[in-house]
């Protein structure tokens, strides 16, 4: 390999521009360069080549450009139902690949990328840039440190994603079934359902309600309340929508030492002096509860995201540098949202993970089946 990974992007959008962007100014280092770029509209082509003087050659064909040996390594940022079979196709032709999130749409195919990545032996990861800011890195500790005690409750109130119909319909792939396969659990949730499943793992059931086009015009649900049950004894809701303004995104974790409060880009933990199980034990005098302090945990200036995940890639590609966030993870987020729209199918009916993979692929194909859109 020349001594910088030769990057091909395929999916030259919105996305893909932020990453061009960095690549190309070195916020993602020195050790990488676009080579090639591919998407099947001739437009955008045309519009990243002149937007960033690119010298790259560009393919309308993802395969003529894996084949091309103008690449050693894949960025893929096309819409979410590509993104496993143009993995597969890297790893099968020995490329290195990192894909957007989320990584697919149902988790069978994920589940067939993530088998390919395993026999190519290459380097595979995925966009959870989220996993960079210090505010998840820090709950993650305390969640992981046991300073918070045993978890009794979690609950993330996440509706600060509010779209308007415009926004939908300024891509004709965007919230149908057939173009897009979901809605706000698989566009706009995939980070926290990452960072969800980074902080607390994955649970043992889940039932959920999700509304399909509750406040907009489109097919895919934009409302959703999940319940979800761990093995460790305590419950946790989630509830996600895109049809609030002002919204809220607050995650609140009740523990035995008190309660961690995540909102507005803050951490405070309300913390008991005491543990209330040995309080509720010991104590003797009718009403009551434990001293409570409140902490604010310190927080590092944010951190550059998606460019860190870029250059963790490259750096894993030529040192060996442990992945920020490995692509088989990418399942794992993927299991909860798909969890979600099944319990919905099953009429609301608890689903118990790890997920019947054919059962939630055969309900989605109907769905795709009598979507308007084309894939
Ligand atoms: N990590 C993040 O923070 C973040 C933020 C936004 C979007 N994304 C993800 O990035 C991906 C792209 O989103 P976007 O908003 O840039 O979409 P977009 O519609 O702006 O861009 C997608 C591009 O892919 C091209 N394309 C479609 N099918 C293709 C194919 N088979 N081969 C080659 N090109 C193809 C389209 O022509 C389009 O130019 C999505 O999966 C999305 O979830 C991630």
């Amino acid at each position: 390999m020349s001594e910088k990974v030769r990057i091909g992007v395929i999916g030259v959008g919105g996305m893909a521009g932020g990453h061009i962007h960095n690549i190309t100014t070195g916020k993602a280092g020195d050790r990488c360069e676009i080579t090639a770029v591919c998407d099947t509209n001739e437009e955008r082509l045309a519009w990243v080549k002149d937007r960033f003087s690119l010298e790259a050659e560009s393919f309308t064909s993802a395969e003529d450009m894996i084949r091309s040996g103008k690449v050693d390594a894949l960025l893929v940022a096309t819409p979410h139902f590509f993104h496993p079979d143009l993995a597969i196709l890297g790893f099968k032709h020995g490329l290195h690949v990192l894909i957007e999130k989320p990584a697919g749409v149902h988790t069978k195919h994920v589940r067939e990328m993530n088998a390919a990545a395993k026999a190519s032996g290459k380097v595979f990861a995925i966009m959870f840039n989220q996993r960079i800011k210090p505010f998840y890195q820090k709950l993650k500790d305390l969640v992981d440190s046991g300073d918070l005690g045993e978890i009794k409750r979690v609950q993330w109130v996440i509706t600060n994603w509010y779209r308007s119909q415009s926004y939908y319909d300024s891509g004709t792939w965007r919230a149908t079934w057939a173009g897009e396969g979901g809605g706000v659990l698989l566009n706009q949730c995939p980070h926290q359902l990452d960072i969800w499943q980074w902080c607390f793992g994955l649970p043992e059931e889940v039932t959920a309600y999700c509304q399909f086009g509750k406040y907009h015009d489109i097919e895919v649900e934009d409302d959703v309340t999940a319940y979800m049950k761990y093995k460790e004894g305590y419950s946790a809701t989630f509830i996600a929508s895109t049809g609030e303004t002002p919204g809220t995104n607050r995650l609140e974790i009740a523990c035995d030492m008190g309660k961690l409060v995540a909102e507005n880009d803050t951490l405070i933990f309300w913390r008991n002096r005491k543990s209330e199980r040995k309080f509720n034990a010991e104590f003797k005098g009718g009403f009551g509860s434990p001293e409570c302090w409140k902490c604010e945990i310190p927080l590092k200036t944010d951190a550059a995201a998606h460019e860190k995940i870029v250059e963790n890639f490259v750096n894993a590609i030529l040192d060996g540098e442990e992945l920020i966030a490995p692509g088989e993870e990418g399942l794992n987020s993927l299991m909860l949202s798909n969890a979600m729209l099944l319990s919905q199918w099953r009429g609301n009916q608890a689903v118990k993970l790890s997920l019947d993979d054919e059962e939630f692929h055969n309900l989605l194909q109907k769905n795709i089946d009598a979507s308007k859109a084309k894939k």
